[in-house]
């Protein structure tokens, strides 16, 4: 905030990108991703080996995936899509590992002729499907098998992944992970050289971490001890959660990293594994901000007050997902006192479509300029053209210099497809 009360980011003011760009706008500040990923590192550096991988579905936009390319962090995908915007952003195929619980053939191909590092295996089916697609390779294709551990974790039901009762991995209960990992170790073509699992996103609990790592050394030991197969690289997943409004729980990355990786060191099986950490939201979601200008406010004596906003479930649908909570400013009265508590509304055409259900703000004026902190993950990504809307434009800023990284779409841009 500078002496105005006016919400600066890398030095630059947000009231003043708002009007040069037009709202809602994503604003997104570099020197706060190149921050959150040193974090990783100094945290995971004692642990070693190591590496970071980006979940690049918190931001696949190419302007932000560089400055990770650049510091030298992989890339975890969820489609071949994902691993052809991790490419455009300068992540070498190498080190890409390419998941998902429905991969069709086509994304396979695609995977394996981009020469993407590790294919991550969920379900049977996939294993035939892919011995098929390799059986005249050379050289076999190295991937690795996601199990699901069977840890529930204190997260909105969507957002957990790594419960028993889930699409994705192989269950290691019961030893349907284990058949897999026999299964893949015995078909020609594949050389099974790693484990996964995602307990899910938004989490704050060291013990989870604790029990996931053990469960993935377990599991690897039972694997090695089954078949030929030599286990060197654990997928630990992402899910750390970041705070997004004040008094948020959250975990410190020292915490996390010793608790998932301390069950791998004391195994003699996975001592020396590589340990695969794959954040998205916790590397880019800070560094994120949303702007949108206040529309109108409608008081509904004694029941609520809600600030209408131009954007909403378009460009932000977590709160109509998931429940998400966010907090909110006025990017040119960052200081004033709040006056009253209000719900931030969208401009969609839908109930469901409230950005912010409470957040305390000075009494807002058509006009002005609402800041969401914390909107850099799963934000646009996930922005859709509900209402016939183009979707926002992005900036990057980097010493102190904003950048538009995403023009703004047009109507045009919205029915070019059209036949
Ligand atoms: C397999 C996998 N890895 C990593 C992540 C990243 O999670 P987060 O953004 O919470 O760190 C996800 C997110 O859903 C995921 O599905």
């Amino acid at each position: 905030m500078d002496r105005e009360g006016h919400l600066r980011v890398g030095g630059v003011d947000l009231s003043r990108l708002a009007d040069r760009y037009g709202t809602p706008l994503y604003v997104y500040d570099a020197a706060t991703i190149r921050a959150a990923h040193r974090a990783y590192t100094l945290a995971f550096a004692k642990h070693r080996p190591y590496r970071i991988s980006y979940a690049i579905k918190a931001s696949p936009l190419r302007g932000v995936g560089r400055v990770l390319s650049a510091l030298g962090a992989d890339a975890s995908a969820a489609s071949l899509g994902e691993l052809l915007a991790a490419k455009r952003a300068g992540f070498a195929p190498a080190r890409m590992q390419l998941h998902g619980n429905a991969k069709t053939d086509e994304e396979l191909r695609g995977a394996i002729a981009l020469g993407a590092g590790r294919i991550v295996i969920d379900g049977a089916d996939e294993i035939e499907r892919l011995a098929r697609l390799v059986r005249r390779r050379a050289t076999p294709l190295s991937v690795w098998l996601r199990v699901s551990p069977g840890i529930g974790a204190d997260t909105h039901p969507h957002l957990r992944t790594g419960v028993l009762d889930s699409k994705f991995g192989a269950p290691i209960e019961g030893g349907e992970a284990l058949a897999q990992a026999r299964s893949i170790a015995l078909t020609k073509g594949l050389l099974l050289v790693g484990l996964h699992a995602h307990l899910g996103t938004q989490l704050h609990e060291a013990e989870r971490y604790a029990e996931l790592g053990a469960a993935l050394a377990g599991l690897a030991g039972d694997a090695m001890a089954a078949t030929r197969a030599k286990i060197r690289e654990i997928g630990v997943g992402g899910g750390l959660g970041i705070p997004l409004r004040e008094g948020d729980r959250t975990l410190d990355l020292a915490s996390y990293a010793a608790a998932v990786s301390a069950p791998l060191r004391s195994r003699a099986e996975t001592a020396k594994a590589t340990l695969y950490v794959e954040p998205g939201r916790s590397l880019v979601g800070r560094s994120g901000v949303a702007l949108y200008r206040v529309v109108g406010t409608k008081r509904i004596g004694g029941v609520r007050t809600y600030v209408s906003v131009d954007g909403g479930m378009g460009d932000n649908i977590r709160p109509a997902l998931y429940g998400a909570e966010y907090t909110a400013l006025l990017a040119e009265r960052a200081s004033a006192a709040p006056q009253e508590q209000v719900a931030i509304a969208g401009r969609y055409c839908e109930s469901g479509d409230v950005l912010i259900g409470d957040v305390a703000l000075p009494t807002a004026r058509s006009g002005e300029t609402l800041a969401i902190p914390g909107s850099g993950a799963y934000a646009i990504p996930m922005a859709s053209n509900y209402n016939s809307v183009p979707r926002p434009a992005v900036v990057l800023i980097d010493n102190k210099r904003a950048r538009l990284i995403r023009a703004r779409e047009t109507y045009a841009d919205l029915w070019k497809p059209e036949r």
